[in-house]
Order: structure tokens, then C-alpha cells, then sequence
């Protein structure tokens, strides 16, 4: 008979006592992609697939890993205020991210080691977010070992605020998103989440429809080879921002504050979305921008563009599009209000015309879609789905895809044949399934 993992756990921890368990749910973004680092709203759900942690306290102080699927090697590290990361791409960086926002959020806390067991039902480099539910998984289990796991809302919201920023010791320059919905996600719920500072408000999703996830099979894992095509948003939205910010100096003679592009919608400027779309079009008036070009703008030389901005990205010929990124920005800001809309006036069709929107946005302003995602979608639409977009991060990863709750199934077999089987040439079951909208991450006994 197959071991459980509470007899593996004791099996592999022999010295430690019965361990608890903790469940973080992944999650798929319904839409507002690519805008969280801007400080701008996503409308995710988190779901009820996810990972599960058996873990229990060492005195010792170190972090000892075991993770049931084998391509993740055993590891353990000493919970310190100095933690080296490993190699890019391993698994325990998440974990160790995740000491490191602990321990900034209680510095005076005693140095806690734990054995910690991890387990998951979501497909790795699908878009779902399990490195992130590993982050807040291995934090809520550190947590708890210190008599601080979060019980009130805004306790879990700081969490989520901690943990995003800590995620960035993978290297990768994600925004809030995933830590913030899959500690605040509710069953049947999809969250319009609100960044700076970090806010999150329900939505209920339509009953008689469901979330339907497709992977590409197209494996993107944001720590490995995506890192630097991740990044490439986050920097060129960062440059675009200075640029908007020296537009706004030359435009009111004075100095504006703009940390990020979306202050520009709250605090003191306030704009609505067409009043930032016309602030855009005059400061990055050419579809394309050269490092130069942004140098005269910012008064800056190119290499300190460069230092400040493009960590070492080469410059395309003709420049970089930061028009098409910031079309984007403001486009895929409006959607998600319509989107939130479409939610309360239990609109579906409306919200599925978003969803392809945003799709088309992410493939053509962004660039961060590819092929399969892109037949992924075509194809879905073709087959009745109201609406079809890629999910996350994109260059491979999952679609999500809005269908009439009768109709998932025949959605699904329907995928297999066309996408799958005769595209793809795919013979085994669809890599797809239906996602239901579950409960934030909870440390279960
Ligand atoms: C990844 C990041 C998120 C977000 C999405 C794109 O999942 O972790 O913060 O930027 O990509 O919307």
C-alpha cells in the first residue's frame, strides 16, 4: 500500500513530534495582467488546487525540505539573517524568501528551524502560481512555529504585502498579485485587488459559469529561462513611468511625485484612464524609443538610463516600444474595472469580450504571449467559450477560458480533439480542467 504522507513525514523526520498541515491554493488570473508591479489592479481567483504542507518546529534552527515529487531534491539551510540564495531555478529559493520576509517582519523573534514536507496538485510552470503558494505556504508554516500566524484580515494582508516583496530574492520582479489572492481569495469569489497600499474586494463569479485552465504545455517558469522576458515589462514600465513623470514636470512646471504608473490614477493627480492615455501619448509621443531618445528627456546620459533602468537589456533596433506598453497599462486598467462590473451585474458575456481583449493586449503590447498560448485561445473561442486569454506571467503557462457551467465538460473533450489531439498532436487526456475559486491559504490541524 502507497505511504501517506503523514507516515512519510514520520518516516523521513523520525525525531520530530506529529507535524500540523497548511494548504496555499494556486491561482488563476481572470484578467489584468502584467499590471500589478505598476501598482495597477488584477482580478484573480485563487483555487481550490494547490500546495499542501506537512511541517513541525526544530530547535536546531534550520529548514529541512522534502518535497513528494522527486524532481525536487531534499535540501535544508540555517534560517539566518544572511541567507544565500542557490542556483536560479531551485526550488528551496522560494522557501528561503520566505524566511527572509519572516524574519523582517519580526526581527526580535527567536531563529525558528522547521521540518517542512511539501506536496502539490498544480501542473509546475503552468501560470498557477505554485512557487508562490510555496512562498506563503513555507511562511505561514514559519509563522505558526512562532505562536504568529496570521488570524485577522489585516494580518493577512501585511503578509501578503511582505511576501510579495520578498519573492524578489528569486530574481524575479513580480508584483503583488499571487501572495495577495492566495492569502485573500474566498471560495466562489474571484478578488479585484488593489495595490499601494494593498487592498482586496470580491467579487462573486457567475454560478452557471466555469473557469476552465488549458495548459499550453509550453513550460514557463518564471525563476529559469522567463526570468529575463518577465523582467523586460517591469524595467520598460519603470522607464516609461520617468518618461510620464517628465511630461508631468514639463506639463505643470513643477515637480510630480510618481513612484510608479499607477499613482497616476489616485492621490493628487487623480486622472481617469482617458486623461492618463492622453498624458502617455505626449510623453512617449513615437511608437518606439531609444535609449537616447529617454536620455534627452530625463536629462540623464544614455549610460545612466541604461544603469538606472535596462540592466544590461540590449536595445532593439530603432528602440524599445514603450507606446504599445503603455497602451497596455491603460487599456488592461479599464478592463478590470468593466471586468469587476461585468462580476456584480453577473454579466458573463460581457466579461468573456474582456478576457479576449486582454489576450489580444498581452500578445500584441506586451509581447508575452506565444503561439500555443495564442491557438490555445483561438481555438477555445471557436469552441464556445465566452472569453479565453492567457493567465500569468505568459511565454507558455495556461489560458483560462469563461464557459457555460453545462457546457465544461463537452468544452473540455471538444479542446482535446481540436487543440490538443489534431494541433497539437497530443494523444493522452487534455491537460485541462476545471478550476472552482477556493478559500485563501489556512493552516488546516
Ligand atoms: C506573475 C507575477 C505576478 C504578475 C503576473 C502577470 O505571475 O508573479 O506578480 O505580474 O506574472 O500579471
Amino acid at each position: 500500500m502507497m505511504e501517506t504522507p503523514l507516515e512519510l513525514f514520520a518516516r523521513l523526520f523520525p525525531d520530530s513530534g506529529a507535524p500540523r498541515t497548511m494548504r496555499a491554493p494556486g491561482r488563476v488570473n481572470l484578467i489584468g495582467e502584467h499590471t500589478d508591479y505598476n501598482g495597477l489592479p488584477v482580478l484573480p481567483m485563487a483555487i481550490t488546487r494547490g500546495v499542501r504542507a506537512l511541517f513541525s518546529p526544530r530547535g536546531d534552527g534550520r529548514i529541512c525540505l522534502r518535497n513528494l515529487d522527486p524532481a525536487f531534491p531534499d535540501t535544508a539551510f540555517m534560517n539566518a539573517a544572511d541567507i544565500a540564495p542557490s542556483a536560479p531555478g531551485a526550488w528551496d529559493n522560494y522557501v528561503k524568501a520566505a524566511v527572509l520576509g519572516v524574519r523582517g517582519m519580526f526581527p526580535d523573534a527567536p531563529t525558528a528551524g522547521m521540518n517542512l514536507l511539501v506536496g502539490s496538485d498544480l501542473p509546475a510552470g503552468a501560470g498557477l502560481s505554485s512557487s508562490s503558494a510555496l512562498v506563503v505556504a513555507s511562511a505561514m508554516a514559519l509563522l505558526d512555529t512562532l505562536g504568529r500566524a496570521p488570524e485577522t484580515l489585516e494580518e493577512r494582508t501585511r503578509l501578503a504585502s511582505v511576501l510579495a516583496e520578498a519573492e524578489h530574492f528569486v530574481g524575479t520582479r513580480g508584483g503583488g498579485m499571487d501572495q495577495a489572492v492566495i492569502l485573500l481569495g474566498e471560495a466562489g469569489h474571484a478578488c479585484k485587488i488593489d495595490f499601494f497600499p494593498l487592498r482586496a474586494a470580491r467579487a462573486p463569479l457567475p454560478e452557471d459559469c466555469a473557469v476552465v485552465v488549458c495548459d499550453s504545455m509550453v513550460k514557463a517558469e518564471k525563476s529559469g529561462a522567463a526570468r529575463a522576458r518577465y523582467n523586460l515589462n517591469p524595467r520598460l514600465c519603470a522607464l516609461a513611468c520617468a518618461l510620464t513623470r517628465a511630461q508631468l514636470r514639463e506639463d505643470f512646471g513643477e515637480d510630480v511625485p510618481l513612484e510608479r504608473l499607477g499613482d497616476l490614477w489616485h492621490g493628487p493627480l487623480c486622472l481617469t484612464t482617458r486623461e492618463a492615455e492622453a498624458l502617455f501619448a505626449r510623453a512617449v509621443p513615437a511608437p518606439r524609443a531609444t535609449v537616447d531618445d529617454a536620455a534627452r528627456r530625463l536629462r540623464m546620459t544614455p549610460d545612466e538610463v541604461r544603469a538606472r533602468w535596462l540592466d544590461g537589456l540590449p536595445e532593439p533596433e530603432g528602440g524599445f516600444d514603450l507606446a504599445a506598453r503603455l497602451r497596455h497599462q491603460a487599456g488592461e486598467h479599464r478592463r478590470v474595472e468593466h471586468a469587476r462590473d461585468a462580476l456584480l451585474a453577473n454579466d458573463p458575456e460581457s466579461f468573456g469580450r474582456l478576457m479576449a481583449a486582454s489576450h489580444e493586449s498581452c500578445r500584441d503590447n506586451l509581447q508575452v504571449s506565444c503561439p500555443e498560448l495564442d491557438m490555445l485561445v483561438e481555438d477555445a473561442l471557436a469552441e464556445g467559450a465566452l472569453g479565453a486569454r492567457l493567465t500569468g506571467a505568459g511565454f507558455g503557462g495556461a489560458t483560462v477560458n469563461l464557459v457555460w457551467r453545462n457546457r465544461a465538460e463537452d468544452f473540455i473533450e471538444a479542446m482535446a480533439r481540436r487543440h490538443y489531439r489534431d494541433r497539437r498532436g497530443h494523444t493522452g487526456p487534455a491537460p485541462a480542467f476545471i478550476a472552482e475559486a477556493g478559500p485563501g491559504a489556512r493552516i488546516e490541524c
